[in-house]
C-alpha cells in the first residue's frame, strides 16, 4: 500500500470522526483496567501513541507524573485539547506526529501505551520497536486492541474496511504475542475485555463506505459469529461486542 495515500486516508477519516469520538461511551471502558495493569503511579512519565482525542491520556494524567500524547491528526488532538481543559488537567503535552518515527529519545517514558491504533498501521513492527525505544528499562508497554483468532481476521478486515476505509488489519492473537517477540520483549501479559457498541450508535459515529451493506453484514451475523464479534439482539437493538485485548510487557 502506498503509504503517503493511506496517512493521509487516516487524517480524513480521523479528521470526520473527531467530533464524536469521545462521545461514543464504550470508548471510555475498562480504563481502570489499564491503569491498574500499568501499575501507574505519581512517579511515571507515560507516553500514549496514537493517542486521538486523548481518552486514555487524560485518565493516565490523573494518576501520573506527565503524559505525552502524540498524533497525526490535528482535528482528534483539538478534541484532546477540550477534554484536558474539561478535566482541568495540567500535566498533559500533545504533539503532532508520525508514531513510526518517535521524536523522542532513547529510554524518554516509563509507560508507553497505544490504544486502538495498531489496526491503523502499516508497520505495526517499526511502531512497537519505537515505543520499546523509548521507554525506560523496567519501564511498561502496552497495546490494546480489537484481536481476534486467525480465523476470524478476513471477515473482520472485511467488515471494517467498509465501516473505516483507514483500516489496515486487525492482528491476531498470535501475531500479536510474534510481534511483541520479534521486537524483543521477553515475557507478554494478555489480558482481555468486552467492548459493547449499539450498532445505531457505531453507524452514527462512522463514515462507512456502504452504511447498507454493513448493517446487512452484521445483522446476518447474529448466532454465527463469522465476524468474531459476538452480534447480539435485544429488543430491535442489535449490538456488537469487540474483543479487546491488553498486550502488556516489561522493557
Ligand atoms: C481509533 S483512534 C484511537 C485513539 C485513541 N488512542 C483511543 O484509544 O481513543 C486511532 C488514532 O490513530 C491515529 N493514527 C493512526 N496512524 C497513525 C500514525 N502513523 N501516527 C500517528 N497517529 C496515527 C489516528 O489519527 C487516530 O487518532
Amino acid at each position: 500500500m502506498d503509504i503517503k495515500n493511506h496517512k493521509k486516508k487516516i487524517v480524513e477519516q480521523f479528521s470526520k470522526q473527531a467530533s464524536g469520538y469521545t462521545a461514543i461511551t464504550s470508548h471510555s471502558d475498562a480504563l481502570d483496567k489499564l491503569i491498574s495493569l500499568s501499575s501507574a503511579s505519581k512517579s511515571d512519565s507515560v507516553l500514549d501513541i496514537a493517542c486521538g482525542s486523548g481518552i486514555v491520556s487524560c485518565e493516565f494524567a490523573k494518576y501520573t507524573k506527565h503524559v505525552t500524547g502524540i498524533d497525526m491528526t490535528q482535528g482528534m488532538l483539538d478534541e484532546a485539547r477540550k477534554l484536558q481543559t474539561k478535566l482541568n488537567l495540567a500535566n498533559v503535552t500533545w504533539q503532532i506526529g508520525d508514531v513510526e518515527s518517535l521524536p523522542y529519545k532513547d529510554n524518554s517514558f516509563s509507560i508507553v501505551i497505544s490504544r486502538f491504533g495498531f489496526h491503523h498501521f502499516l508497520n505495526p513492527f517499526k511502531v512497537l520497536s519505537e515505543m520499546k525505544r523509548v521507554c525506560k528499562p523496567e519501564g511498561k508497554v502496552l497495546v490494546v486492541d480489537v484481536s481476534l483468532p486467525d480465523t476470524k481476521i478476513k471477515k473482520y478486515n472485511e467488515m471494517e474496511k467498509n465501516r473505516d476505509y483507514s483500516h489496515v488489519t486487525a492482528l491476531s492473537l498470535t501475531e500479536f504475542s510474534n510481534l511483541f517477540e520479534k521486537v524483543g520483549f521477553k515475557c507478554l501479559n494478555t489480558d482481555f475485555y468486552s467492548m459493547q457498541i449499539g450498532l445505531k450508535e457505531q453507524l452514527k459515529a462512522s463514515f462507512p463506505k456502504d452504511a447498507n451493506a454493513l448493517k446487512s453484514m452484521i445483522i446476518a451475523d447474529l448466532g454465527v459469529n463469522d465476524l468474531g464479534i459476538n452480534v447480539s439482539k435485544l429488543n430491535d437493538e442489535y449490538f456488537l461486542h469487540y474483543p479487546v485485548h491488553i498486550f502488556s510487557a516489561k522493557n
